[in-house]
């Protein structure tokens, strides 16, 4: 039971960032999670925060933002451009499942489609596993599966990649900058085990691939919304890149991954006026909290790429979390905020706004016919399938 739900900003803001409020939101989801970094608290998740957190450099990102990504999207894309169609969950998740499997350190390498797709399915099972707390599936099937999955993830690629880095260290060759190398390269410092270092990277690869998926999707569907009522074109949000980020923030801000995140208190304490024994649920509402108009203005549920937010708020409100467990892809995904007034810069653009970009400028629309499902599997709002098109007239 919850003993406490903070729905304005500031509330949010103070319990994510309570030191004695701990994470609770995938007690449920164990069998994939647990013993991840976001389920931990104090010296070890700081521990383990500190060595995973070497590979999400901003030069980094630029880098791979502007070469290897570029690249890695348009073999995805080629199939469906070819087609003039596509669904634009199965694109996304296809797109992202490279890239998280990149940050983590799952080697691919066949690098055909049918790998991708066996990467994907294993990892959508995690997925359903890690969000278990919002499933409408029975638990006791989606753990079974999720198992299952785990033993064919070692099997078909988590044990190679293991070796491979083995070797690099043992031969003192340079490592790739990945999560599975940072903590084979501390394994002396953080002493995992096999489990525990299997479920992290399992962790890394659903908590990248779902997220960032879904924020694309979003984002494109308010997108849609927002040219088809007449603010503005596909070929202004391509000529303006800081617009077109301010609409996935904006997107973002409407559309956390997770509408709530869940917290229990590890001591007494009191938070925005409740008093909460050990033990004790605090629920912060992100949803609400980032919809608040006292921070956001009055049109705070309305979607507005214009909007301009006070010093020290961010443009997505608190969709990549804040506080200890502030999300560690955030940079990467969402890009980097300029200066007020000042344009963004290309390499900084971010990944969910550059998938945007490259699909308006293929001239994405929906499907006429077919209408965008919702995905009942989960109580999160995310979508199961939106059907589009692609009319190939480059926008800019
Ligand atoms: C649009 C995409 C994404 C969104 C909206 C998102 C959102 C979040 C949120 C809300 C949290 C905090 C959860 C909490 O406080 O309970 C989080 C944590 C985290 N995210 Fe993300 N995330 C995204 C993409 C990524 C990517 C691409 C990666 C890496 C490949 C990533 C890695 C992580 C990690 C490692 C944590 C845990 C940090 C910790 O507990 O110390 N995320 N994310």
């Amino acid at each position: 039971m919850i003993q406490a739900k903070l729905t304005s900003y500031a509330d949010a803001m103070a319990a994510l960032k309570h030191p004695l409020l701990v994470q609770a939101l995938y007690d449920a989801g164990s069998s994939v999670m647990g013993d991840a970094l976001i389920t931990l608290d104090g010296d070890e998740h700081a521990q383990r925060r500190v060595v995973e957190f070497a590979v999400f450099k901003r030069r980094f990102f630029r880098e791979y933002q502007s070469k290897k990504f570029p690249e890695l999207l348009s073999q995805v894309l080629e199939p469906y451009l070819a087609a003039g169609e596509a669904d634009l969950v199965e694109l996304g998740y296809r797109v992202t499942m490279n890239l998280t499997a990149d940050l983590a350190g799952v080697d691919r390498p066949c690098g055909d489609v049918e790998e991708t797709q066996a990467l994907l399915a294993l990892v959508r099972t995690f997925s359903t596993g890690a969000t278990l707390a919002h499933s409408t599936l029975d638990h006791g099937e989606v753990n079974a599966r999720v198992v299952t999955a785990l033993d064919q993830f070692s099997d078909k690629f988590l044990d190679a990649s293991i070796a491979r880095r083995k070797q690099l260290i043992a031969q003192e060759q340079p490592l790739p900058n990945d999560v599975l190398s940072k903590l084979l390269g501390a394994q002396e410092q953080l002493q995992l085990s096999p489990p525990v270092l299997r479920r992290e990277i399992a962790f890394y690869l659903q908590a990248g691939a779902h997220s960032t998926a879904n924020a694309m999707v979003q984002a494109i569907d308010e997108v849609f919304r927002w040219i088809a009522g007449g603010h503005s074109s596909a070929q202004l949000l391509c000529e303006q890149k800081t617009l077109l980020q301010s609409a996935v923030h904006e997107s973002l801000r409407l559309h956390p991954a997770s509408p709530v995140a869940l917290r229990r208190a590890a001591a007494p304490l009191e938070i925005a006026g409740h008093v909460l024994k050990v033990g004790d649920l605090v629920e912060v509402d992100l949803v609400q909290a980032n919809r608040d108009p006292n921070v956001f203005g009055d049109d705070a549920h309305q979607f507005n790429p214009h909007r301009q937010t006070k010093p020290g708020v961010w443009p997505f409100g608190l969709s990549f979390g804040y506080g200890n467990h502030a999300c560690m892809g955030r940079d990467l995904d969402g890009g980097v905020v300029p200066k007020p007034g000042a344009e963004v810069e290309s390499a900084s653009l971010g990944i969910v706004p550059l998938l945007v970009q490259t699909l308006l400028r293929h001239g994405v629309v929906p499907a006429a016919q077919q209408a965008p499902q919702a995905d009942t599997t989960t109580s999160r709002p995310n979508f199961a399938s939106y059907p589009v098109r692609f009319t190939g007239e480059k926008a800019a």
